[in-house]
Parts: C-alpha cells; structure tokens; sequence
C-alpha cells in the first residue's frame, strides 16, 4: 500500500511548522487515513495545541519498547463529534524536554524511521524542529525539499528555507560523487571524482566566490569534461530537484513577494541554482484567529471548512492509490546543455509573482481556515502531477538504505 510522508521544516524557530503541520494534517485526514508525528522532542508543541489526553508518546516509543502504532492518539467524541477526523491520528513527542530524546541517537533516529514507515497511514507528515543537525536532516527528503515554511515577518527564516534547500541539495550530490557510488563504476569518470568533489566544496563554501553556485559549477564541467555521465548525473539531480514552501503569515501579495518571496528565489539562484523548481503550495493569512485557536488547543481547522471543500477533495480508494505512488519519471532527459545558457533571473520571479496573484483569485473573500483546504488542494495537484520523489517520500531511507538504492542505480545511460 502506497504511503506519503511529508516533513514540515524551516530551519528557524516560531514560523508556524507546528501550526500548519497540525491543520495539514488534519485536513489531509479527510482524503485518506493521515498520522502527524511530531518530531520536535524538545518543546512537545503539537500535544499543546491539540486538547486531547495523551497516553502514550514517543517516551513509551524510546523507552518502554512499545511499537509506534501504540502510541497513536485519536480525537475523541467530544473533540470531533461528527466524526470527520476519525482518521487524523498523531504521536506526540515526550511530555518534557528530555536530552536523551531531544538528540536523539542514530539508533534511536533508525528505529524511529523505520517504525514511521511502518505505520498504518497513507499520509504521514512530520512536524520538525528548528535547526539544521542529523536529528532534523535524516527525515528530510533527499531529491526534494518536502514543505519548507516561511514567512515575511521574519527575513531570517527564509535565508533558513534556502539553507535547507542548500543542504539537502548538496547531501546528494555528495552521494551522487561518492568514491563508492554510482558513478564510480565507470573508470573513466572514477578518475574525475576527486576533482569535482574538490570543486563542489568551492560552490558549497560561500565565503569562496571562485565558484557562487552550481550553476556555475555545472558550465565549467561540460565545458572542461563535456557531456561525460558524471556531469550528466549531476545536471539531472539539480535539475529534478523540487522545492515546495508555504508562505505563513501572508498579509497581503506586495509585502509577501517582496519579504518572502523575492529573497528566498534570489537566495537559490545566488548559492544553488536557477534551474529548480519552485512549487507555491499557498498561504495562510496572519490571523488572531488561528492563534486564539492554537491557545485554545483547538486547531482552526476541526471548525470547518464547509462540506462541499471536503467533497471536492475526497477521492476514490483507486484515484488514492495512483496519486500516492505519484506519476511516472520524467520521459524527458534533462538537456545538460542547458546549464551553458544564461537563465534569466527575473523570469522565475516573474512566474511566482503570478502565481501569488493566481492565487487571490481563487481564493479572495474566503475564510483563513480555506488557506489550509487551498493548500491540501494544491497538494493533492503536486501528488499526482509530480514523480514520486519530487514531494515528500515514499519511505524514510537510512544514509545507508540510499546509498545502497543509489549504489544499485545506473544513473545515466
Ligand atoms: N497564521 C498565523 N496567524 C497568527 N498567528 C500565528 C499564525 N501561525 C502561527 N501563529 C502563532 O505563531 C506562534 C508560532 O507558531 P508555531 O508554534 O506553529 O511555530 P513553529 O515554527 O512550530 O515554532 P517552533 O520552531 O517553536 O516549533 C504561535 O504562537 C502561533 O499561534
Ligand atoms: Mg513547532
């Protein structure tokens, strides 16, 4: 049975993860059954904003040996009395910050995974912590940025959303380049690895301008090494690499673009590359009511939207099942030749520009709880638009599982 895992980060604190993550979740519930894990074991956020007695969490988990499954909390009647998040289910973090949890070890990380793909959901998302250490990394997708948050308010939370792009970028490539990886197979491009690796620290080292991003990295390879399969490698991972964000505390399109949006595109042509692609999954609103609803401890979204929202988002067992295994791989090869063109810098913030207006349209005059049921729409549209590993993961991989998956790999012909 295919699954979708979905992370919510944004490498700063206070953006709102845990609030989208909660009100995404319980809207994807009304699709298909959704478990929230929350992750950030260091301030058991999700447990406060939601009021519902919690018997068992990720304590029992990590010290009691109790399966995951066990430690699924449920809305109650009198939380959801007509019974329409029956299939919302979460696992809340330790009761207290505990530094044994708060960092928890590789063991601990890789029994946690491995106990989060097993679990009976076909939605599962994960509601991260701030920072940027392994603990945060290895549930982060690795061809894709899963969900980043941000927002105006705060300008150094996009420069964190772009630092995440940056690493989890970068951590593939390094996989990609490995002595032992896939490319190595070949003896010609094996000799060319520790040249490019050496190269690739350059572009990664931001206080060394020699080389400012992969753009650059990438024209200087085919033109010294031509269209060789380890270039070739490369161009396909920077290019197939997805980035899709939500945008918090929107307070209107002007504030929003020239805050949020024109740093954060800028920021990923200037260090990564002008060639990913950008996904605006939506907005939500600044809005005393989603906070008052968070004191309350009674998510915004458990009020609503309407019914026909929901009817025109629930989908037949079937439609599920394709949207969760994603459409097949891109049949068009990416033309390496195109990281020797100049990319026009404006363009693509031409196209988000676009879109932010695209989505007032749609969605102007709508109550703040419809930001999250627009949202899991557009989701909806990226699942079943996009190949499986352009959002979210099918299944966690430990560092060894993906490398061995790309060891197994022929990445070019
Ligand atoms: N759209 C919004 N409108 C108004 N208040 C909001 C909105 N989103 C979040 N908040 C408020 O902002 C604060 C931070 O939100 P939240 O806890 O969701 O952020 P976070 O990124 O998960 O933080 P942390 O890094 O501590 O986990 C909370 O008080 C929340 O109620
Ligand atoms: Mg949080």
């Amino acid at each position: 049975m295919a699954k979708r895992i979905l992370t919510v980060s944004s490498g700063k604190g206070g953006v709102g993860k845990s609030t989208f993550a909660v009100n995404f979740s319980l809207a994807l519930a009304r699709v298909a059954p959704t478990v929230l894990v929350d992750l950030d074991t260091g301030t058991s956020s999700v447990r406060n904003t939601i009021d519902v007695p919690v018997h068992k969490d990720l304590y029992h988990f990590f010290r009691k040996g109790e399966p995951l499954e066990a430690c699924l909390t449920t809305l109650p009647d009198q939380v959801d009395p007509h019974g329409h998040f029956r299939n919302f289910a979460f696992v809340a973090a330790p009761k207290h910050a505990m530094e044994e949890f708060i960092n928890f070890e590789e063991m601990h990380r890789y029994r946690l995974m491995r106990a989060i793909n097993d679990l009976p959901a076909r939605f599962v998302v994960l509601d991260l912590r701030a920072g940027l250490d392994a603990a945060v990394l290895d549930f982060l997708p690795h061809s894709n940025s899963g969900i980043l948050v941000f927002t105006p308010h705060h300008p150094a939370a996009t420069a964190a959303a772009g630092d995440i792009v940056k690493a989890l970028i970068f951590r593939k490539l390094r996989l990609v380049l490995s002595e032992e990886g896939p490319l190595a197979k070949d003896r010609e491009t094996r000799s060319h690895l520790a040249t490019i690796n050496a190269l690739l620290d350059k572009v990664e080292d931001v206080y060394d301008d020699s080389l400012p991003n992969l753009d650059v990295f990438l024209k200087d390879l085919l033109l010294a090494l031509g269209e060789v399969p380890a270039v070739r490698a490369l161009a396909e991972t920077v290019a197939s690499f997805h980035v899709h964000f939500v945008l918090n505390l929107f307070n209107g399109i002007r504030e929003s673009y020239e805050k949020a949006i024109v740093p954060f595109v800028t920021f990923l042509q200037r260090y990564v590359s002008s060639h990913l692609k950008l996904y605006n999954l939506g907005w939500i609103i600044q809005s005393a009511e989603i906070h008052e609803a968070n004191c309350r401890r009674r998510p915004i979204v458990l009020d609503g939207p309407s019914e026909s929202d929901h009817a025109a988002t629930r989908l037949k067992l079937d439609d599920l099942e394709a949207l969760l295994l994603g459409s097949p791989s891109t049949t068009h090869p990416v033309v390496t030749k195109d990281f020797l063109l100049e990319v026009n810098p404006e363009q693509a913030l031409v196209e988000q520009l676009e879109v932010l207006h695209a989505m007032q349209q749609e969605s102007a005059a709508r109550h703040v709880r419809d930001n999250f049921a627009y949202i899991l729409r557009r989701a909806l549209h990226a699942l079943q638009t996009f190949p499986a590993e352009s959002f979210g993961q099918r299944r966690l991989l430990t560092p060894l599982e993906l490398f061995e998956s790309l060891a197994g790999q022929t990445l070019t012909p």
